[in-house]
């Protein structure tokens, strides 16, 4: 019934509106029709003095519907509800029972007051959609809380909570007690008086130098996402001409990206993160509780997880083979919450509290009563088995064990163990307390419980969970082989590493394939290659073949793909390599930069699909998600399926 989307109640002259649109009160047309007759009715009603507008759940509002974004707006539009209720004779007061986010931020500022709860937060994340806010947020903020801080949080889509708020200038008070009779008595306190709108402050311009370096700096922040200096420009365009030229400029600018192929991208990814943070096959599975994990090994993969892990509150046991690696391990973790120090992403007390979760030990002896193991030791079969063999005779069998091998295949290693339910691998990616992608892949006989545990799992630690088949490199790293031998194809088709590293990062990717060979270093793959070879498989002689021969393993040994000199990163290009690669280059029309990008991407998407085909991805924006969040492929362009999908449509629309 639409009328329960917003319920009045009356007390002794206010009127109070809780919002009711499960679940995240979300503005879809039939909350904005109601609010607009709402706003109508109460300003009619001479019995009412002010009105306190809040929301039932843990949400105040979580923004536009971003549902609604696929198809043209309808009226009553957003920023014309907020209009009403800012023009109101009578106080509005926002009481922000939880995050108000977009428009429900905007709805809030157009309130004449704001009354947080200690846990509400405020944030106009529309940047992270390819949107800018839509509804006088980029007009409104600055004239409440000054220009440079606006700009800060509406260009990087950045929260407040609700001390910064209260801080900032923007919460009137923060509730002590409960929100809504403190909301209901501060409205009485008013007394009908109404502050000066925020549409009616003045804002000084602060000159063009300003502008350019916030543009500069914003920009590069955005690669290339449109949306954060198209935001700026609409504050911009608020404080040269005024507020209400600022809204048309917003509103312009809003409407435009709505439609850009960014946005849906970005969309396109919000609810697939979402979705696979619920998988429909899971649904009613309750995952196992976790408390203690054991992490084998305390390399650069192992610290790395162990850190995620005690970053999210678990007990961790690092364990290492001996003395020296063990603390060579601990260090490495101890180093990582030093970084995240240095980073703001905790301060000195919770990078302590966190190295105080974690604690090493010599052998497996300590894992005996963990709920978790995970491990992250060589990648051998026979080692990885070995340490399998020796955990479940130690371990409870309910204590869930997994591998985190990248190319074994998991069946091998735990082959006729016992307890095989709980056996799955997670694989996580380097570095592991950064990389937001696990991929999660069941065995054959692993239970459903397992399963619904890592995935657990992966949202407890801030990361997206992929499900993957158990097939070679599982999802992400079957698609880089096929992506690298594409690109090696690019290069015998007379494309040089430069231009391919260069279409690529055109493209939005943070570095080109041969650059980020050279870092990673040649002679892994070779390796493979060459232990392929002697099985009898029929490889022929690659051009990273070629260069591991001469010793080019990459940055490691000053080049491989590029020159370095010495102690820089900086690739340079490569005579020698060239040299070396000549030879099996075919001598034709070499690809232009749009068709280096086009040629890679539809690789990725072609075995992207063919994995999906298999059945061992579960759906193509899966895929999506394992490229955005395991290999730096651009959000802004939603992965290589959405971005492929895209463009056969635009091609057949405009044929
Ligand atoms: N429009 C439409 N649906 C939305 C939505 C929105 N603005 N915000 C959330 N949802 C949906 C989610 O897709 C999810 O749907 P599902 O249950 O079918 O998967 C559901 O609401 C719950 O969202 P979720 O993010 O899982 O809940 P949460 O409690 O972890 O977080 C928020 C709540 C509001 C903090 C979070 O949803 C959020 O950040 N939303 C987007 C905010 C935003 O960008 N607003 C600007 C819009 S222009």
């Amino acid at each position: 019934m639409t009328n329960d989307l917003i319920r009045r109640s009356d007390f002794d002259g206010i009127a109070l509106l809780t919002l009711a649109n499960p679940p995240v009160n979300a503005l879809g047309l039939a909350v904005r029709q109601r609010l607009t007759a709402l706003t109508a009715e109460l300003e009619a009603d001479e019995s009412v003095r002010a009105v306190v507008l809040t929301a039932e759940g843990r949400v105040f509002v979580g923004g536009a519907d971003i549902a609604e974004f696929d198809r043209p707006p309808e009226a009553p539009h957003l920023p014309d509800v907020i209009a009403a209720i800012e023009a109101s004779r009578k106080p509005w007061i926002a009481a922000l029972n939880g995050a108000a986010l977009g428009g429900g931020a905007e709805l809030a500022l157009g309130c004449h007051y704001r009354i947080f709860a200690d846990t509400a937060r405020l944030g106009l994340p529309e940047t992270s959609l390819g949107l800018i806010p839509g509804a006088g947020g980029t007009q409104r903020l600055p004239r409440r809380i000054g220009l440079a801080p606006a700009i800060e949080v509406i260009t990087a889509g950045r929260t407040l909570s609700a001390a910064e708020a209260r801080e900032a200038g923007l919460a009137d008070r923060i509730a002590a007690g409960e929100l809504i009779p403190e909301a209901l008595a501060f409205a009485r306190t008013l007394d009908g008086a109404l502050p000066r709108p925020a549409s009616a402050a003045p804002l000084a311009d602060p000159g063009h130098a300003f502008w350019d370096e916030a543009r500069a700096r914003i920009a590069r922040a955005a690669r290339g996402n449109p949306a954060p200096t198209a935001a700026l420009e609409a504050i911009r365009a608020g404080v040269a001409e005024g507020f209400a030229a600022g809204l048309r400029a917003e509103r312009e600018t809003f409407l435009r990206l709505r439609a850009s192929d960014e946005a849906a991208a970005l969309r396109h990814l919000f609810f697939a993160e979402r979705a696979a943070l619920r998988p429909a096959a899971l649904r009613g599975i309750e995952p196992v509780p976790l408390t203690r994990a054991g992490v084998i090994g305390g390399g650069t993969m192992g610290s790395g997880i162990a850190a995620a892990l005690a970053a999210a509150g678990l007990e961790v046991r690092l364990t290492e083979t001996g003395p020296e690696a063990l603390a060579a391990g601990l260090e490495r973790v101890e180093a990582i919450f030093e970084a995240q120090v240095k980073r703001g992403l905790t301060d000195r007390a919770g990078a302590t509290e966190r190295m105080a979760r974690v604690t090493g030990t010599v052998g497996l002896g300590a894992l005996a009563d963990c709920d978790l193991v995970i491990e992250a030791v060589f990648e051998d079969l026979a080692v990885k088995r070995r340490v399998f063999e020796e955990l479940v005779r130690l371990c409870g069998p309910e204590a869930i064990l997994a591998t985190n091998t990248s190319y074994l295949d998991p069946e091998r290693i735990v082959e006729g163990l016992p307890h095989p339910h709980r056996f799955i691998a997670l694989h996580f990616f380097s570095p592991a307390q950064v990389m937001k992608l696990l991929e999660i892949v069941p065995l054959a006989a692993t239970a459903p419980r397992i399963l619904a545990t890592g995935v657990a799992l992966a949202a407890r630690l801030g990361k997206i969970p992929v499900q993957a088949g158990n097939g070679e490199g599982f999802i992400g790293n079957r698609i880089l082989k096929r992506y690298r031998a594409e690109a090696e194809a690019l290069l015998l088709a007379g494309a040089t590493p430069t231009e391919i590293d260069e279409a690529m990062r055109a493209f939005g990717l943070g570095m080109g394939p041969f650059e980020m060979q050279d870092m990673a270093g040649l002679d892994i793959a070779f390796r493979a290659r060459e232990a392929a070879r002697a099985l009898g498989q029929d490889l022929p002689e690659g051009p990273g073949d070629r260069l591991v021969r001469a010793g080019r393993l990459g940055r490691k040994s000053g080049g491989g793909w590029y020159d370095y000199a010495p102690g820089s990163r900086l690739p340079q290009p490569s005579p020698e390599a060239a040299a070396l690669i000549a030879p099996l280059v075919t001598p034709g029309a070499r690809p232009s930069g749009t068709e280096i990008a086009d040629r890679l991407i539809a690789a990725m998407a072609e075995e992207g699909q063919r994995i999906c085909d298999e059945g061992l991805a579960q759906s193509p924006s899966d895929i999506d998600l394992v490229e955005v969040h395991g290999y730096g492929f651009p959000r802004h362009k939603g992965g290589p399926m959405f971005h492929a999908a895209r463009k056969t449509r635009s091609r057949t629309s405009g044929a």
